[in-house]
């Protein structure tokens, strides 16, 4: 009951950028390998209350690769009560926080891992601030 909810709060994408050269897409089977040609993976990941991060460095220990969280310049209150106050305004202007995580060798990698909690039913704004900052 409580994995299904908590699960269900989140999501977890693989991307394999088309760099790739292998035909076979890669893709996380049941025990955490990846399949397919991974080549080098980054876990990237944005987390308020530690539900993503607690999962995020979990696929880091199964899967290996490299790990960064999306830190906004402005961090977000402590309190949930604040957040929710803050969070609905800015999904309805598609507000792009600025970001304090920048990943220098995007180029190097060929696998994505995205980790981002669900705000409102979106994406949350650093996370898509994130996305919106590579090709
Ligand atoms: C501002 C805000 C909005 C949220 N909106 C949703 C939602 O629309 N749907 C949902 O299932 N969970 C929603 N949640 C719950 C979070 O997605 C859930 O608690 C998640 O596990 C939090 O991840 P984190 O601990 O990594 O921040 C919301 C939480 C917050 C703080």
């Amino acid at each position: 009951m409580y994995k299904k909810s908590f699960l269900s709060l989140m999501v977890m994408l693989l991307l394999a950028t088309t760099s790739c050269s292998s035909e076979e897409p890669a893709a996380i089977e049941p025990g955490g390998t990846i399949s397919g040609d991974a080549g080098k993976t980054l876990i990237v990941y944005f987390s308020w209350g530690g539900n993503t991060r607690t999962v995020a460095n979990h696929i880091h220990d199964l899967v290996g690769g490299d790990i960064v969280e999306v830190e906004t310049v402005v961090p977000y209150p402590d309190t949930y009560e604040e957040v929710t106050q803050i969070a609905p305004g800015e999904l309805e202007s598609d507000y792009r926080p600025e970001l304090k995580t920048k990943v220098e060798n995007m180029d190097e990698y060929d696998t994505l891992i995205v980790g981002t909690p669900i705000w409102g039913g979106h994406l949350t704004p650093a996370m898509k601030s994130f996305l919106a900052g590579y090709d």
